[in-house]
């Protein structure tokens, strides 16, 4: 039987300007990105598209053939946002440009601003996807959902009563202080990995596999951008890429962790927690206190690369009450104002602006040690 040929999934995302400050793009940035992969589509580089937004986010959906951190294909996300961003300077949009931190393409978007998540595989003959899209927070919002997707049995029926589960999935976590990695299974070795997730804001997963096969089934994007940048320059609005069904967690084990809208880091300046919303793709517009964080999840069908959908899986009243509880607990966490732990820890703003009003006032502190 011949080598059946391999399908790779990129998500690659950037905020390169909106309309009134950082609440969502302009029309026109969107259909200037439709415009650039249109044209890559045409030239073969790409298989199939879809351009989709949450927040001021713009989230360029791409298949084709050549494999992750394939130069052209990031060359082309690159070049597509620079695009956008010529129109938000001629529009004056806020922020444009505002997560191209380099001044040139060198060869791969990673560390040069832009969020990437990408996977390669078999398409099987029946291909469910959910990529889940997040503004206002980092990509550790998603280690609790991932968590309970992958290695929680109240959440996922079928960690315990389908076979092909039952052996569990092994997480690679990042260490993003330390740029390094480790790879944990479970059930094994929950309780190790549960050390490192409950610590989102440092330890964020990279991907999970399938224990038996290896096979993959979750790459999220794990671009700090304020390590990369060495100074805040925004969240990470992060992305993630999860594959459903038939041996894999069911769409809905998938979208059930959102059910609970659990504490995320982010929403104003970056600095707070806040409830991560779940919204259908039209409220993912976050205003109140530029917030709170919002997360939408797209489903598709992937046929022979080309893309059926996407479906808008929040857009379903058994949300309701996840966002009646988001706007619960964000009542609650506003009162108490710059205090923690609304307010992130010291140690989570260094990139703001606080290192100046320390370095201004460092003089002024009189030890009584
Ligand atoms: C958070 C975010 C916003 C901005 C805030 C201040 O990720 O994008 O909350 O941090 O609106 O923005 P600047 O500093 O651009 O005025
Ligand atoms: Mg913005
Ligand atoms: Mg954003």
């Amino acid at each position: 039987m011949a080598q059946q040929s391999k399908l790779t999934l990129s998500v690659i995302k950037a905020d390169v300007g909106s309309v009134a400050g950082h609440n969502r793009p302009h029309p026109d940035l969107l259909q200037q990105a439709e415009a650039c992969l249109a044209a890559a589509k045409q030239q073969g580089l790409l298989c199939d598209y879809r351009v989709a937004r949450c927040g001021d986010d713009i989230n360029l959906i791409m298949t084709h053939s050549h494999g992750v951190a394939h130069e052209p294909i990031h060359r082309l996300a690159w070049d597509t946002f620079m695009e956008c961003t010529k129109v938000a300077k001629r529009l004056h949009l806020y922020g444009a440009g505002q997560d191209l931190l380099a001044d040139a393409f060198s060869g791969n978007v990673k560390g040069l601003g832009p969020g990437v998540a990408e996977m390669e595989f078999i398409e099987r003959p029946s291909e469910p996807v959910v990529i889940l899209m997040a503004d206002k927070t980092s990509p550790g919002a998603w280690n609790l959902p991932l968590y309970k997707i992958f290695a929680d049995p109240f959440n996922t029926p079928g960690l315990v009563i389908d076979p092909k589960l039952h052996g569990g999935f092994t997480f690679t976590v990042l260490d993003v202080k330390k740029k390094a990695t480790i790879t944990l299974a479970c059930p094994e070795e929950q309780y190790d990995l549960l050390m490192f997730l409950g610590a989102h804001g440092r330890y964020m997963v990279k991907e999970v596999r399938r224990k038996g096969d290896n096979e993959i089934a979750a790459v999220a994007s794990t671009d700090v951008l304020s390590e990369i940048a060495g100074k805040y320059v925004g969240k990470d609005d992060p992305v993630c890429i999860i594959r459903a069904q038939a041996g894999l967690p069911a769409v809905g084990e998938i979208l059930e962790p959102f059910a609970f809208p659990h504490l995320v880091e982010g929403w104003m300046r970056g600095s707070h927690h806040g409830p991560l919303m779940p919204v259908p793709f039209h409220q993912a517009n976050p205003t109140r206190l530029d917030g709170p964080p919002r997360v939408i999840a797209a489903g598709f069908q992937l046929n022979e690369g080309t893309f059926i959908g996407p479906i808008d899986l929040f857009d379903d009243p058994a949300y309701d009450e996840a966002r009646r509880q988001a706007n619960v607990a964000a009542d609650y966490l506003r009162r108490h104002g710059p205090f923690e732990p609304h307010r992130l820890p010291l140690e989570e703003m260094e990139y703001t602006t606080l290192p100046l009003i320390m370095s201004r006032l460092r003089d002024r502190f009189t030890s009584v040690g």
